[in-house]
């Protein structure tokens, strides 16, 4: 591929190989709809099949903080929440062809789970091109050794992904993995002005639109909307109580059930807005602290 031109996501799909990131233990549902451990040494056809399948791999699971402990067994799975997963192929591919990306450009992750992800970015930008951020130690350092293996050394930062990664900004495009109520505005300040940021959106605005594609400005703002269905497990600094879903709900209802694609969000370093239609019609802002 010459520099300047347009890459497709589908050549990374069919270079690199998902195995190659994907720890010996995953977690998939037992009978009882638990996540419960599933070992490649115990089970290598299994395993093998789970990561084949063009659907989302639990690698991480966690007991539930909002169970009281006692209702939560590792053994079973009982009360156990998925803390990292390598997210579907077939939707990293839609993500990233989202980004309109070029040969030579500069992408940045949020959320390096396995690294699968960030493996594919290397693939179609080259490995210096590429910056992950991943919040958990552990999970960071497979995903470090897994890409150089692989032969996609890219930076992973140990870290929140809420301070993005200055030392190797601008991006052109900011991918993040991970489902966010909030734009940090390091995300759009670490973006040059045209730049795209993708969000999975929290349930905060929408029942069923959850991927926000934003525009940096050259003014420093960015406008976004929301532009496809995708659920992804919440940033760890950015959870919401179920009571902000119904809010969310009732609020929509009350606009007459509008189309996700109706719904709009501006960033700027003091405030994010999320309006109906047009950027003056505002039904919530957060200030920044
Ligand atoms: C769905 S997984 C990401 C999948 C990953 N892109 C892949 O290809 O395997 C979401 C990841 O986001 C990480 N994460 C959660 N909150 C984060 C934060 N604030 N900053 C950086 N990473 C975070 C989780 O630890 C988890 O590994």
């Amino acid at each position: 591929m010459r520099p300047g031109r347009t890459v497709d996501p589908g050549d990374a799909i069919m270079a690199v190989r998902r195995e190659e990131f994907i720890p010996d233990e995953i977690f998939v549902r037992g009978e009882h709809g638990h996540l419960v451990p599933l070992n490649r040494k115990d089970a290598p056809e299994l395993w093998q099949e789970q990561v084949q399948l063009d659907e989302p791999v639990v690698v991480q699971v966690r007991p539930d903080p909002t169970l009281p402990p006692d209702l939560c067994d590792p053994a079973t799975g009982q009360g156990m929440e998925s803390t990292s997963s390598s997210s579907q192929p077939s939707l990293m591919v839609e993500m990233i062809g989202m980004l309109g990306l070029e040969r030579g450009m500069r992408a940045l992750e949020i959320g390096t789970g396995t690294g699968y992800n960030a493996a594919l970015l290397a693939y179609l930008l080259g490995s210096d091109n590429v910056v992950s951020v991943e919040i958990d130690e552990e999970l960071a350092a497979h995903a470090r050794s897994a890409l150089e293996r692989a032969g996609y050394p890219v930076r992973v930062i140990t870290g929140s992904g809420k301070d993005g990664y200055a030392p190797a900004a601008p991006y052109d495009a900011v991918i993040v993995t991970a489902a966010a109520h909030t734009v940090p505005y390091a995300w759009v300040e670490q973006t040059r002005p045209g730049g795209v940021i993708l969000v999975p959106w929290a349930e905060t605005v929408h029942p069923d639109g959850r991927l926000a594609r934003f525009v940096v400005k050259a003014d420093g703002t960015a406008e976004g909307r929301f532009i496809a269905q995708a659920f992804f497990m919440p940033l760890r600094d950015q959870r919401v109580l179920p009571r902000a879903g119904f809010d969310a709900v009732e609020r929509w209802i009350r606009s007459g059930a509008p189309d996700f694609t109706r719904y709009g969000i501006t960033v700027t370093a003091e405030e994010q807005t999320i309006w109906l239609d047009v950027p003056d019609n505002v039904i919530a802002s957060t200030e920044r602290p």
